[in-house]
């Protein structure tokens, strides 16, 4: 035999039974967006590789070591992306989006790509549910955006404590700036325990050494700096007005001053989501956000405030503990012809219960009733009809209600209400 292609590692087939959680979550999700007042936006996977760099940032993991970046057929550079804000800015720019509404709500849902080393929760090709809001630059906004996020993860079903909600403040760029002299002051004390990437990092973006995964220099930065202590008022206040909001919302949330996010562009607010359930393991942040208020403006728009999240759908599904199985739809009805001419005479009458919205599976190849009993079994179907040359002459179908275990004698003609009954 052929030997079977490989599928690309880090890149799975998502498939039944699976896919039913899948459809569950992107449903929930759908629901509380809109509710929020999000609509949908889709973007293509592939995008000219300087909207990244740009936008991202350049000296950052992802777009350094993670990116799937090629030249295309005319020569240009182009990459996957590797997230879904840098597309949706480029749309609200091309768009000129501000000229049509005060306030734009959008939301995603789709595969990104990151070429990271693969393990549990850590995919080449992963798939977020991303939302971005722009043009509102008040506290309120980046409370109702965490809410949102909140009250997705309860519509999963995930228990409010394995939720936790860590929240911190980048602050404004120019408080950056002095943070930045701070630490390269610090780390220059201990240029020794730094590792090759972050004494390069010293040079061109120091505040991604705090988000090094080095053990070495995670306990270098467990006495270095930290940003929110190092902000002014207006921002701490603005920060502390947040979280006012958040108490307001009922969503509990607590301050981590070393939280950091690994891509450049945000501002002010920032948020993740860890959870503790399920079989998350090491990869436990599941959701990730922030306030970028000058994306829009550094990407040669106006100035438009922004914030938004996305939310990591393979983990999440490892955080719900319920089988793949439970998500499934029954089949409602299973027809059992018993040879090739009652196939043809069920097909049409399968056809209009199927038009009318009713899930039918047909058995289309020769099978012994019992193997067909069986088979409607295994479907969790509702009922099986069962059609051979006497229900063909008395133009009676004979229906196996497989709830309650009883049988009857259908004619054609009242085969849907029958179903409807038997449905409701
Ligand atoms: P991010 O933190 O890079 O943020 O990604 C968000 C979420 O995507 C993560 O919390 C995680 O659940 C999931 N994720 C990231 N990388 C992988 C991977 N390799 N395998 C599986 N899951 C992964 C962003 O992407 C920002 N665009 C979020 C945002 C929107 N900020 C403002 N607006």
């Amino acid at each position: 035999m052929a030997e079977v292609p490989p599928g690309v590692k880090g890149m799975n087939d998502i498939l039944p039974p699976e896919v039913s959680k899948w459809q569950f979550l992107e449903q929930k999700a759908r629901d509380v967006l809109e509710a929020f007042a999000y609509r949908e936006l889709r973007t293509p996977v592939l995008e000219y590789t300087p909207l990244f760099v740009r936008s991202v940032g350049e000296v950052t993991d992802v777009v350094e070591k993670q990116m799937y970046t090629f030249d295309d057929r005319d020569g240009r550079s182009v990459s996957l992306r590797p997230e879904g804000t840098a597309s949706a800015v480029r749309a609200y720019i091309g768009e000129a989006r501000w000229n049509k509404e005060p306030v734009t709500r959008w939301y995603y849902i789709g595969p990104m790509f990151r070429h990271e080393r693969a393990q549990r929760g850590r995919l080449r090709q992963f798939h977020q549910i991303g939302a971005e809001l722009f043009g509102a630059a008040e506290p309120s906004a980046d409370a109702e955006m965490i809410a949102m996020l909140a009250a997705m993860f309860t519509g999963f079903g995930l228990p409010a404590a394995a939720v936790e909600v860590t929240v911190n403040s980048l602050g404004e760029p120019e408080e950056r700036a002095a943070y930045r002299d701070a630490l390269v002051t610090y780390y220059g004390g201990h240029l020794e325990r730094l590792d090759d990437d972050s004494r390069r990092r010293l040079e061109t973006n120091p505040l991604r050494i705090l988000d090094s995964k080095n053990p070495d220099v995670i306990a270098v930065n467990a006495e270095a700096p930290v940003l929110l202590e190092s902000l002014g008022a207006a921002s701490r206040a603005r920060f502390d007005r947040v979280r006012e909001l958040l108490t307001g919302l009922g969503v509990p949330h607590r301050v981590d001053p070393r939280l950091v996010r690994g891509l450049d562009y945000y501002t002010s607010t920032i948020f993740e989501i860890k959870c503790n359930a399920g079989d998350l393991g090491a990869q436990n942040t599941v959701a990730g956000g922030g306030r970028y208020d000058r994306l829009v403006s550094s990407l040669g728009g106006p100035a438009v405030p922004a914030i938004g999240f996305a939310l990591g759908l393979e983990r999440t599904l490892l955080a719900i503990p319920d089988p793949a199985e439970s998500y499934e739809p029954a089949i409602s009805v299973f027809f059992a012809p018993l040879d090739p001419e009652a196939v043809a005479f069920v097909l049409p009458i399968a056809h209009r219960l199927r038009t009318g919205g009713v899930r039918v599976e047909v058995e289309h190849r020769p099978a012994s009733l019992k193997a067909m009993m069986k088979r409607a079994d295994k479907l969790r179907a509702r009922a099986a009809i069962i059609v051979g040359g006497n229900e063909i002459a008395s133009g009676k179908l004979t229906v196996k209600d497989l709830a309650q275990g009883t049988q009857s004698e259908v004619p054609v003609a009242e085969l849907d209400a029958k179903v409807r009954q038997l449905l409701d």
